[in-house]
Order: structure tokens, then C-alpha cells, then sequence
């Protein structure tokens, strides 16, 4: 295990991804509560919420008072924009980390975001550009990397063209996603070398792999067995996309802290304050979590 990386980051993305997807309605205090545990569990980076148009994601219409209930804390904590109007919500509120989100498809990218391939590029371009400007950098998410509920599989020359597009504009970092999670281990290694062969090195990739599969934590092991460093995961395996039905949860973080540490991998995340963190979400959302290792732990 020796040319594993000595420690990684851990990506935390359940106060978006998860709360995005869910039916109740949480409160924005309960939010809040969410993301201070998660970074006292000693999460990295915690994304917090997202300024799209509140008719299209009503779960996170409150990210304004989020921020504002998280002060500080929260301005450290990045936010999905999809446009300029969102870029001006969070830059009013002094937030320092903002994130894109296109899709590899054309399909998906109409769902989504009401916009073309290439037109989402045209509408990031001005985010991108007016975030850097502000001092802000930009992580940008590609959608529907692997297979696509309407289109099927994805070819991996569309997912680099797509991402390399953004990473053309100026992001900082890209995060490829598995949406609906039909992604295996020897089509993961397929992706991350054809992004190298591209002229993208690791240090620039995240990945991001929800669950459906069953194989979101097999795809992270061949990530890192790449070189890759920083992965996406949700508490608990809360998650989902609200534009793509067949999207389940996330990667649980508790599922991939268990396999990193157990690697001997550092991820400074203190598994037993996660885990009691997703227990308490799972509390106020009703329903246990579907993470194992959540399951495991509490059953103890
Ligand atoms: P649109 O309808 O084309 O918007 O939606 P528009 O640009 O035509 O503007 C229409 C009106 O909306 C205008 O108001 C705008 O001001 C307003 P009017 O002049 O008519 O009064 N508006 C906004 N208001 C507040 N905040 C905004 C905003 N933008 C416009 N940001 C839009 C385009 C992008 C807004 C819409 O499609 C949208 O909000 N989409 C978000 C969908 C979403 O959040 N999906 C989930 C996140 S992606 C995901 O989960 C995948 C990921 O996890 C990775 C993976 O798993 O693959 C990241
Ligand atoms: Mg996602």
C-alpha cells in the first residue's frame, strides 16, 4: 500500500447534495447545526448550499439565511452558483469558494440547467471570470461522466471535452460525477487516464460517486489507486439529484473514512463525531441512514 497518498481530502458535500434531495423540509437552524458538526468532526471542507433559482431547488431556497446563521464559518464554506445571478448572491454574502455544475450531456444539461452543452460553458464563462476576479476559486462538477438515464453510456472523449472546456475557463478544480452511480472500478481508471493523456494531472480531479450500484466505494479505491486526492461524500449517504430520478445517495463519508483509515490513509475526520452527526440527521429526517458502516458503528 506504500505509493498510496499518506493523507487526502475528504470533500463533504451532505448539506448540499443530500438536503437538496429530500422530501422534508429542514430547518435552516437544523442546516446549520449540520455543517458546524461536520467541520467539529473535523471535516476539511464542507459545501454548504447552493444559489439557484429557489423554484428549481426549493430544499435550499434558504441558503441566505444559512449563511447568515453560519457568519464566519460560513463564508469559508463553498457554494454551488450556476450563473451570475447566483455569483452575486454569494459574493454579497462574502463567500470564498463557489462551484460550477455542468453536465456531459446534452440531455441532462437541459434538465438541469435549462441550457445546452455548449451553452452552459457560455453562461459559466462570466461566473468563472468574476469569481477569480473577487479572489474566489472555482470548483467545477461535471454531471452524467459515466451513463446517463436518457443517453445511456457516455463516451469518455465527451466527458473530457466537457471538462477540459471548463477547466479552460479558469476552474480550479474539477469534480467528475457519477450522477445515477452505474460507474465500475475499470471505467473509472478509463476516465481518470483519459483526463491525463489531456493534459489534466490528478491534483486538478475530485471525483464524486453516488451509491445506486452499490459501487461508489469499489470506484473510490481505483481512484486512489490513480493518484487522485480528493473525494466527494455525503453523511450518512444522504443524496441525490433532484433533475435525475435515478440518483441515489452519495458515497457515504463514514464508508470512505472507514476504507481510507483502514489503508492507513489520513483523512483528520473523527469517525466516531460523524457518525454520531449522520445518527442525529437521521433523527430529524425520519429514516436511518443507509450508510454501513453508520449502521455498523451504531449497532456497537
Ligand atoms: P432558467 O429558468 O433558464 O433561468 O434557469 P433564467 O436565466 O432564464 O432566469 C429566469 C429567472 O430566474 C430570472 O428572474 C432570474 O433572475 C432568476 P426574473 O427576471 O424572471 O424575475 N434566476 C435566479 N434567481 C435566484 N438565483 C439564481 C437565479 N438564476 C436565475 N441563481 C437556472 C436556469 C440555472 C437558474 C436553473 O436551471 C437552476 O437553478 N438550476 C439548478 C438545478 C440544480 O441545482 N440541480 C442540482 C445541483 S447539480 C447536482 O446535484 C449534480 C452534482 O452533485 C454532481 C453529480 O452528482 O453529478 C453537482
Ligand atoms: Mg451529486
Amino acid at each position: 500500500m506504500s505509493d498510496l497518498p499518506r493523507a487526502v481530502t475528504v470533500y463533504e458535500v451532505g448539506p448540499r447534495d443530500g438536503l437538496q434531495n429530500e422530501k422534508a423540509l429542514v430547518p435552516t437552524e437544523v442546516k446549520a447545526d449540520f455543517c458546524r458538526r461536520l467541520l467539529a468532526a473535523g471535516l476539511p471542507v464542507v459545501e454548504a448550499t447552493s444559489f439557484v433559482h429557489p423554484r428549481w431547488v426549493p430544499q435550499l431556497a434558504d441558503a441566505e439565511e444559512l449563511l447568515g446563521l453560519l457568519g464566519d464559518e460560513g463564508r469559508a464554506l463553498p457554494v454551488l452558483v450556476p450563473n451570475e445571478r447566483g455569483l452575486d448572491r454569494a459574493l454579497e454574502l462574502g463567500c470564498r469558494h463557489v462551484a460550477v455544475f455542468g453536465s456531459a450531456t446534452e440531455t441532462f444539461a437541459q434538465r438541469n440547467l435549462n441550457r445546452s452543452v455548449s451553452e452552459q460553458l457560455t453562461m459559466f464563462e462570466p461566473v468563472v471570470r468574476r469569481a477569480l476576479a473577487a479572489g474566489a476559486d472555482v470548483r467545477a462538477y461535471v454531471s452524467m461522466c459515466f451513463g446517463d438515464p436518457w443517453e445511456g453510456a457516455v463516451p469518455v472523449e465527451q466527458v473530457v471535452r466537457v471538462g477540459v472546456g471548463l477547466l479552460e475557463l479558469g476552474a480550479t478544480q474539477l469534480s467528475l460525477g457519477d450522477t445515477i452511480g452505474v460507474g465500475t472500478a475499470g471505467h473509472v481508471g478509463e476516465l481518470l487516464t483519459a483526463f491525463n493523456d489531456a493534459g489534466v494531472a490528478d491534483d486538478l480531479l475530485a471525483v464524486h460517486f453516488h451509491d445506486t450500484y452499490g459501487q461508489a466505494l469499489a470506484n473510490a479505491y481505483a481512484a486512489l489507486q490513480h493518484g487522485v486526492t480528493t473525494f466527494d461524500a455525503s453523511a450518512g449517504g444522504l443524496g441525490g439529484c433532484p433533475y435525475a430520478e435515478s440518483a441515489t445517495g452519495n458515497l457515504a463519508t463514514e464508508d470512505l473514512v472507514w476504507m481510507l483509515h483502514g489503508l492507513g490513509v489520513e483523512t483528520g475526520v473523527d469517525l466516531g463525531a460523524l457518525v454520531a452527526t449522520s445518527r442525529w440527521m437521521a433523527g430529524h429526517l425520519g429514516r436511518p441512514s443507509p450508510s454501513r458502516v453508520v449502521q455498523a458503528l451504531a449497532a456497537d
